[in-house]
């Protein structure tokens, strides 16, 4: 597989991270762009992977939150390169990361349809969390780290 991972630095690896965020979590339910970026953005560790060609074709990020927790948000895979790997990659990159800075756990909110995913990489739900768009029922699922 000709694809990197790389956490993005530069003008424009910064911009191709955001755009597939925009693509895949936001316009889809007619969001603008302006919702794609949160107010924890400085304290996330930001993951890109890139093809070959060096276009974006999965993202993810870590949100560092107090009392060494971990929050995974921003998951997207580009939709044809879905069910493919790509994304197990990018939560694996990210908990090595939180391995390295020896967070104890990660949590995160997932979409309905991500849960299954979610707990294929040994995620477990501990209930349910929030309605995004008025429509997206979320859960709230958690890994303890070893
Ligand atoms: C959810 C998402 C990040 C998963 O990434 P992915 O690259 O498609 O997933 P993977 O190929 O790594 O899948 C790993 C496993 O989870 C399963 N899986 C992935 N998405 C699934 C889904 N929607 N329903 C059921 N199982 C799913 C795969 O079948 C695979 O299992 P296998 O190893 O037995 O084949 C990606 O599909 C995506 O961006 N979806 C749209 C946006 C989204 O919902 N993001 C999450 C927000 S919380």
């Amino acid at each position: 597989m000709g694809y990197i991972i790389l956490e993005p630095g530069t003008e424009d690896e910064l911009e191709k991270y955001f755009n597939l965020r925009y693509e895949i979590l936001r316009k889809p339910w007619n969001q603008p762009m302006s919702s794609t970026k949160d107010e924890w953005e400085d304290k996330s560790i930001h993951v890109l992977m890139v093809d070959e060609n060096n276009e974006a074709v999965a993202c993810g990020r870590l949100q560092l939150n107090p009392n060494e927790e971990g929050q995974i948000r921003s998951m997207a895979v580009r939709d044809d390169m879905q069910g493919k790997g790509l994304g197990t990659k990018i939560i694996e990159y990210i908990e090595a990361k939180a391995m390295e800075l020896k967070l104890k756990n990660i949590t995160l909110d997932a979409r309905i349809n991500a849960v299954k995913f979610y707990e294929k990489n040994g995620y477990v739900i501990v209930g349910e969390s929030y309605l995004l768009f008025g429509v997206i029922p979320h859960f709230k699922m958690e890994k303890i780290l070893e």
